[in-house]
């Protein structure tokens, strides 16, 4: 196993660039498109369907709850804020399995040239599939829950895997991963390089396998399974609204990195509710803004460099082709937001009102809370919210995508107010 290389301070440690640095927004002016086969095919409700029944399949396969923030909305003047709380799915503490899952087992399936429907788990990870297939290494960037999820699948296969981290990841980041079996270490790439440099290793690696949640040419069926699976996430959410009495969300909030996520979430509720879809944002960290500066621009733009902020699961600087598509043709907002954002929102979700349930959020899951909490709120964002057209009727759905992924990453932030919003 090879030591990390960690040359530069976790990003998580350092003091944030600026607090007082505003949030930028701009609405989605992009001349109008359909979305092509990203929106039709890829994220069809057949699709999703199997990407479902195949999680089902997954011994110990739960929802993770929708916590329901009925003070919180009645404190910021909405009908209904809810939350979807990752940090509970199985014990990876990240929304992020059920993309990698659902790509390991959709690549089994090809590999043994049958439909996936036809597949269980069970059949999966049998010895047999095992035997048949061979040794195969998966291969994975991440910044810690990707990869993460990466291990665990490729460990139920019995089945290896290599896992490269950018430079100033966190080291109880690392240390997760490796405790799933990959072989992990932290690298002195920022995200994308990181992804080229694993391209490579498995490019040399007869028995490689790349898994990664962003495309390139003539690489796109693993990121559209990884997308696929998200759409569980959202689907789980709105059964669980139902259940509460709300009908639909009316705004939906979500967080990108690449934008697989927020791909899969929008292309969700525009496939779900057509012309009735929620108003939806797509949030980033200002540091990687690529989306919102793509929408800026009509054109897909990458932000370069080190990407320094706290919320490292969106320190990526180039947004993945099948998701943009979706974006373009339907998000409505777009969001560039800086680390004190976050940082609210998770304490915000933390320390609750009295009467609403506390959820642990991490830095790459409270942005979207944060954002509402704020924009509800400030005088300065009063253009925003009235853009938005958020009121007393409105009914809101946050992800908070992960738990305390770095728990002393998290306490700084929670406990000793690392990144004060004022
Ligand atoms: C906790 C968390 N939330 C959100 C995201 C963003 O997902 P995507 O890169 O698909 O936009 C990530 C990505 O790593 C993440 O780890």
């Amino acid at each position: 196993m090879r030591e990390p290389i960690n040359t530069r301070e976790p990003i998580s440690t350092r003091e944030p660039i600026s607090t007082r640095e505003p949030i930028k927004w701009t609405p989605n002016t992009m001349p109008h498109f359909d979305g092509g086969l990203s929106l039709a095919n890829l994220l069809s409700r057949e699709e999703i369907e199997k990407a479902r029944a195949f999680h089902r399949s997954i011994p110990g396969y739960l929802a993770t709850p929708l916590a329901k923030l009925d003070h919180l909305a009645a404190h910021l003047g909405v009908r209904g804020i809810y939350v979807k709380d990752e940090s509970r799915r199985f014990n990876l503490k990240s929304f992020k399995m059920l993309g990698a899952s659902y790509a390991v087992a959709r690549y089994i399936a090809q590999r043994l040239d049958t439909d996936i429907a036809e597949l269980s788990y069970e059949d999966i990870v049998s010895p047999e599939t095992r035997e048949k297939l061979g040794q195969i290494t998966f291969y994975a960037a991440t910044d810690g829950n990707h990869g993460r999820a990466v291990a665990w699948a490729a460990s139920r296969l019995g089945q290896k895997s290599v896992v490269c981290m950018p430079a100033g990841s966190s080291l109880a980041r690392l240390e997760n991963i490796r405790a799933e079996g990959a072989e992990a270490w932290i690298t002195e790439l920022n995200y994308d390089d990181a992804i080229r440099y694993v391209k490579q290793l498995a490019e040399r690696d007869e028995n490689g396998v790349v898994i990664q949640d962003t495309t390139w040419p003539g690489y796109e069926d693993i990121p559209g399974w990884i997308m696929q699976g998200y759409c569980g996430m959202a689907e789980e959410a709105d059964e669980q609204l139902r259940l509460y009495g709300e009908d639909r969300p009316t705004h939906v909030f979500v967080q990108a990195g690449v934008g697989a996520l927020a791909g899969a979430v929008q292309g969700y509720y525009a496939n779900t509710y057509g012309e009735d879809c929620p108003i939806t944002t797509i949030v980033e960290a200002s540091a990687a803004d690529c989306v919102y500066r793509s929408a800026l621009a009509n054109e897909r733009v990458r932000v370069e460099g080190e990407m320094n902020t706290m919320m490292a699961g969106l320190a990526c600087g180039e947004v993945c082709s099948l998701s943009w598509d979706v974006l373009k043709a339907k998000a409505s907002f777009f969001v560039s937001a800086p680390d004190w954002v976050t940082a609210r929102g998770m304490r915000v979700l933390a320390a609750p009102l009295r009467g609403d349930e506390s959820v642990v959020s991490g830095e790459s899951g409270a942005v979207g809370l944060g954002l509402v909490s704020i924009v509800l709120t400030s005088p300065d964002y009063a253009d925003f919210r009235a853009a938005l057209k958020l009121d007393e009727h409105s009914v809101i759905m946050c992800f908070s995508t992960e738990g305390n992924t770095d728990p002393e990453a998290w306490r700084r932030i929670v406990w000793d107010g690392l990144c004060p919003s004022y």
